[in-house]
């Protein structure tokens, strides 16, 4: 069968499953056009599990606990490959952790978070869809009220 498909790379991280209207927020996360090496970008590609996946690739670059703690708050499906030489070395899911610190700013603008340099912080109510619960005021915000820090 022919298929349309994002070629392998030799190094790097490979970002799947990515919830495909997710997918330009997951990359802003990555920072990816401030890579230097190969990154490949794929949108509605075809998916099993989620109708229409998006894939990130990017060469030379192993992704970081904090960036994977922000991906699984905007693609809570999504799964984080680590590929050396062609070969699939490391594979797993994001995970949201139960307390969100310094990654997400409070949505209320009176929240005493936003001011006086307290670091914002969240409990995560609900994980799949998200919903966190403001440490300071305990507002609940959704994934539409999510502003990274
Ligand atoms: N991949 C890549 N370059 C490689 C090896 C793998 O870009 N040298 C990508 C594949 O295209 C795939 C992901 O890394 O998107 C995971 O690879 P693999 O585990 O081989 O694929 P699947 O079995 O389809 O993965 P899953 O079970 O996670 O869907
Ligand atoms: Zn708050």
């Amino acid at each position: 069968m022919k298929q349309l498909d994002v070629s392998a790379i030799k190094d790097g991280s490979v970002i799947d499953h990515i919830d495909s209207k997710s997918t330009l927020k997951v990359a802003d996360i990555l920072n990816i056009q401030n890579e230097e090496q190969v990154v490949l970008v794929g949108m509605n590609l075809t998916s099993k599990f989620l109708g229409k996946k998006g894939i990130i690739k990017i060469g030379g670059k192993i992704i970081d606990q904090k960036e994977v703690n922000k991906i699984a708050l905007i693609a809570p499906d999504a799964s984080v490959n680590i590929i050396k030489d062609y070969e699939v070395v490391k594979k797993f899911k994001v995970e949201v952790p139960e307390i969100i610190e310094g990654i997400v700013k409070c949505f209320n603008p009176n929240c005493v978070s936003n001011y006086n340099n307290i670091k914002a912080k969240q409990h995560v109510v609900n994980k799949n869809p998200i919903k966190l619960q403001c440490h300071y005021c305990e507002r609940v915000m959704s994934v539409k009220d999510i502003v990274l820090i």
